[in-house]
């Protein structure tokens, strides 16, 4: 989904002032080998926390090689029954391969449908861009999924902090309205993300 590249690399110069979409190109004369290799996916995340999942990102920021190449990645950790929660890509379709471990995943299209599989080791999915969707360890164990993108940074949109913990908050009186329930209810949800 990403423009084209214009060369063959443009290693991401994440400090430079100069404003652009995308980063500018580091000098040609400073890359190494080493800015095309990247071992952030390695290690397993840290799966302490209220959803029992973690997502680590290998988008532009933490592999800056990655710059104008149109594509990322992740790894995400399960708690056995961790989720992640329902969360769209604004600018990127998803593919992905359970690694280890056994996983509900899902999304639903723009008519409200729900598309859902429990998937094992060596199975994929994809996730088309944009659409909300969510994955759930239903193993015993942990699991852990690779997911790729057509983008260099997808973005995330996260469901429950988009909705319950912006800054400043969505007025409580939208909330109520939108999900037809009692404000209780609204500032019960607020106060398990409020940080
Ligand atoms: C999974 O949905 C991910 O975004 O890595
Ligand atoms: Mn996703």
């Amino acid at each position: 989904a990403d423009p084209d590249p214009l060369q063959d690399f443009c290693v991401a110069d994440l400090k430079a002032s100069l404003s652009v979409n995308g980063f500018p190109c580091k000098p040609v004369s400073e890359v190494k080998s080493d800015d095309f290799f990247f071992d952030g996916l390695a290690k397993e995340g840290n799966t302490t926390n209220v959803f029992g999942s973690n997502v680590t990102a290998a988008d532009v920021l933490a592999f800056p090689g990655l710059n104008t190449l149109g594509i990322s990645m992740n790894r995400v950790d399960f708690a056995p029954g961790g989720v992640n929660p329902p969360h769209s890509h604004p600018r990127a379709t998803e593919a992905g391969v359970i690694i280890k471990g056994k996983l509900l995943v899902g999304f639903v299209t723009t008519a409200n449908v729900l598309h859902s599989k429990v998937l094992e080791a060596g199975e994929m999915f994809v996730i088309p861009r944009g659409l909300v969707h969510f994955q759930r360890n239903v193993g015993k164990g942990k699991a852990v999924s690779l997911t790729a993108f057509n983008s260099q940074r997808p973005g995330a949109v996260v469901l429950p902090f988009t909705l319950f913990a912006s800054t400043p908050p969505i007025p409580n009186n939208v909330l109520t309205k939108a999900f037809q329930v009692d404000e209780k209810v609204i500032n019960d949800i607020k106060s398990k993300f409020a940080s």
